[in-house]
């Protein structure tokens, strides 16, 4: 398949609902009927449902329990006029938010140091991601006089800390990892310059699922006044529950001196509905660096935490709910659960003979072949309906494992119809990948504009009726 046959096939994906479904271009004269469209967004829903809930999606949704997103919901319903800004309205907003990043702070290592560990509530991984570099990035100013501002961040860290290098105007410094796919010690400490405010390690990383030296990577830090941001976005909800069930986890949170921020995601592995995270710092003078205050404008004093200025109370208010419905022993089951899918699927993967699993992941599998166009194993996949995810440097598929996966039969379809699209693509090696060309593109310099390119169209595409 070439870009443009991939570009057609895309759009079939991203606009399914053309022609059969109402659609507007403006607004529609008088109002339709709440029925019809209660009736449209249903008919929407049971057409997506299936896919996430019977366990053919990578990550996505982490719960999805009906019962669970019953309950959410309603706590949402109550609270969908709440809005944080106004704090004096809705003070219940900030209740939640508080209690939010004190649960989130003492999972993770806040009551094991004496430093005290503060933070918000954000939007999502990204954005808490965002919001940390940008403190790091003031702090840096105030503090050090650094107006050139670089992070050491390994290859594999999430793409938001390139977000945040574009958008804060900070030096990225990607720097490659181990064979295990963990960062490497030595080159990341090499790569750290007087300009360098901050060094970033996963917990774990998003492509692998593996974890990084945290341990060893925070005290470089630490020994060099820099700021350490330990992104568990993906493990902050798990790994505290891996660690207490067995699981070898090295140390990765505040536990460690080192560590002076991190990010843990409450709409992944807290089981909140999307649209909530929590970033932490250790102390209040970093956190400061994070917030915007201006003093001079004619609508009044205005200040807020976080990047955004009005936002969905509500939002917060199912996050707390999710948190204080499940408590630790609820988490703990998930976790078990989900870590037990994790070494059944490790182990059918073991059991094909073209497949090997990368690194050494608990709940986060990435898989390849060294005889094989893994992307075609891939394509095979999604034409049994799984939505994996196809990866590049090197090619391979990873699934983030979610509690649907914990679901009795679904590790075992998935390994049953990995052995079929291998079998398959074995006796079909001239199929090709519908990545292969697109990730062929990205590792070469001169065709990465094109890339660029392709991504700009696709989103425009989402914006098309
Ligand atoms: C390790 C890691 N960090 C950050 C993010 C970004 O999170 P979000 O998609 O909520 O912005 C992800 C998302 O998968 C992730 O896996």
């Amino acid at each position: 398949m070439d870009i443009n046959e991939l570009k057609k096939e895309l759009e079939k994906s991203i606009k399914p609902y053309r022609g059969s479904f109402l659609s507007f271009e403006e607004l529609p004269k008088e109002g339709l009927d709440k029925k019809e469209i209660i009736e449209m967004m249903k008919e929407l829903y049971k057409l997506e449902e299936p896919r996430w809930k019977d366990g053919f999606v990578s990550g996505s949704v982490y719960h999805g329990d009906t019962e669970h997103i019953d309950f959410e919901n309603q706590v949402y319903a109550i609270n969908s006029q709440s809005n944080p800004i106004h704090f004096d309205i809705w003070p219940s907003a900030f209740k939640f938010e508080a209690e939010i990043v004190r649960m989130t702070a003492n999972m993770l290592g806040a009551k094991k140091t004496n430093d005290e560990i503060v933070g918000s509530v954000s939007s999502g991984g990204t954005d808490s991601i965002l919001l940390a570099m940008k403190a790091y990035r003031d702090w840096a100013r105030d503090t050090k006089g650094i107006t050139e501002p670089e992070m050491v961040v390994p290859t594999t860290a999430h793409a938001a800390f390139d977000k945040a290098s574009e958008y804060f105007c900070i030096k990225m410094k990607r720097v490659p990892v181990g064979n295990d796919f963990r960062a490497d010690i030595q080159a990341m400490q090499a790569a750290i310059t007087d300009n360098t405010i901050v060094m970033v390690g996963s917990a774990p990383q998003f492509p692998h699922g593996v974890i990084d030296p945290i341990e060893e990577l925070s005290e470089i830090a630490r020994e060099r006044g820099i700021g350490f941001h330990t992104d568990a976005c993906l493990g902050g909800f798990i790994l505290p529950w891996a660690e207490k069930l067995g699981y070898d986890v090295p140390p990765f949170d505040f536990r460690l001196p080192g560590v002076t921020s991190m990010s843990a995601d409450t709409h992944k592995y807290g089981y909140a509905a999307k649209g909530t995270s929590v970033v932490l710092y250790r102390g209040r003078k970093l956190r400061h660096y994070q917030y915007f205050v201006t003093t001079e404008w004619p609508g009044g004093l205005y200040f807020s935490p976080t990047f955004l200025g009005s936002r969905a109370g509500a939002l917060s208010a199912e996050c707390w709910a999710a948190l204080v419905s499940i408590g630790e022993k609820g988490y703990m089951k998930a976790a078990e659960g989900i870590l037990k899918a994790g070494e059944r699927l490790k182990e059918g993967i073991r059991q094909i003979p073209e497949l090997y699993v990368l690194g050494n992941p608990l709940f986060v599998i990435a898989f390849s072949s060294d005889i094989l166009d893994i992307l075609a194993v891939c394509d095979i996949m999604s034409n049994k309906g799984w939505s994996l995810s196809g990866l590049q440097k090197p090619p391979c598929v990873h699934i983030s494992l979610t509690q649907r996966h914990a679901q009795p039969g679904v590790i075992e379809r998935l390994i049953n119809d990995l052995k079929e699209a291998v079998a398959y693509i074995k006796q079909h090696p001239e199929i090709k990948g519908s990545l292969t060309p697109v990730y062929g593109m990205t590792g070469n310099i001169n065709m990465q504009d094109a890339v660029k390119q392709f991504s700009y169209e696709l989103m425009d595409l989402f914006y098309e009726t």
